[in-house]
């Protein structure tokens, strides 16, 4: 087949065109296209994965169902971004203010925090006192495992 060079350099131009033109409208869903399941999934936890070693899947599922249960429980009274107080105190650093006692006193408290101030839990009391002696609605169904996965993603939010 007879070819026209002016005609086959206009449409290489052409091709050249769509495709930086194809690369452009790529560009803002780059980070969509080719991040991994994982990065997305620290992406949603908020947390940061550009430091430090990788984060376990397991430590990444604990993270995700922590915050699921935070925002369906806690958000309403517990600031999102665990530093500033609103109904209740912020929660960053909260398994440290606990650590005088066993880590399960903290689950009861996230459970029932009325009953372990009736027990007369000394640091339950002090908390209460602390913050006007409002109260925390209790959430009797939570399991330890969801109390450890609320406290995991609290500590996960930078
Ligand atoms: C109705 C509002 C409310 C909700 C909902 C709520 N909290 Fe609280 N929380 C408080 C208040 C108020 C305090 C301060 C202590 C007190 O007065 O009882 C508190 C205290 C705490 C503390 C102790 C903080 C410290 O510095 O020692 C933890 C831990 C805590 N809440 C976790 C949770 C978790 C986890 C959830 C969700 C499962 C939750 N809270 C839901 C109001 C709430």
């Amino acid at each position: 087949m007879k070819t026209y060079p002016f005609l086959r350099i206009v449409i290489r131009l052409y091709w050249l065109a769509l495709i930086i033109l194809i690369g452009l409208m790529a560009y803002p869903i780059k980070d969509i296209l080719w991040s991994t399941e994982n990065a997305n999934i620290v992406n949603i936890a908020n947390v940061s994965t550009s430091e430090g070693p990788p984060i376990a899947p397991e430590l990444i599922a604990e993270i995700k169902l922590g915050k699921t249960l935070f925002k369906a429980n806690c958000g309403t009274c517990h600031n999102r971004n665990m530093k500033s107080n609103m109904t209740g105190p912020a929660l960053a650093g909260v398994k440290e203010r606990w650590s005088d006692y066993p880590i399960t006193d903290l689950y009861s408290w996230i459970r029932n925090s009325a009953a372990l101030i009736k027990s007369g839990h000394p640091k339950a009391i002090e908390v209460y006192n602390e913050y006007n002696k409002a109260s925390m609605t209790s959430f009797n169904s939570l399991t330890d495992e969801d109390a450890a996965a609320i406290l995991t993603y609290v500590e996960s939010v930078k």
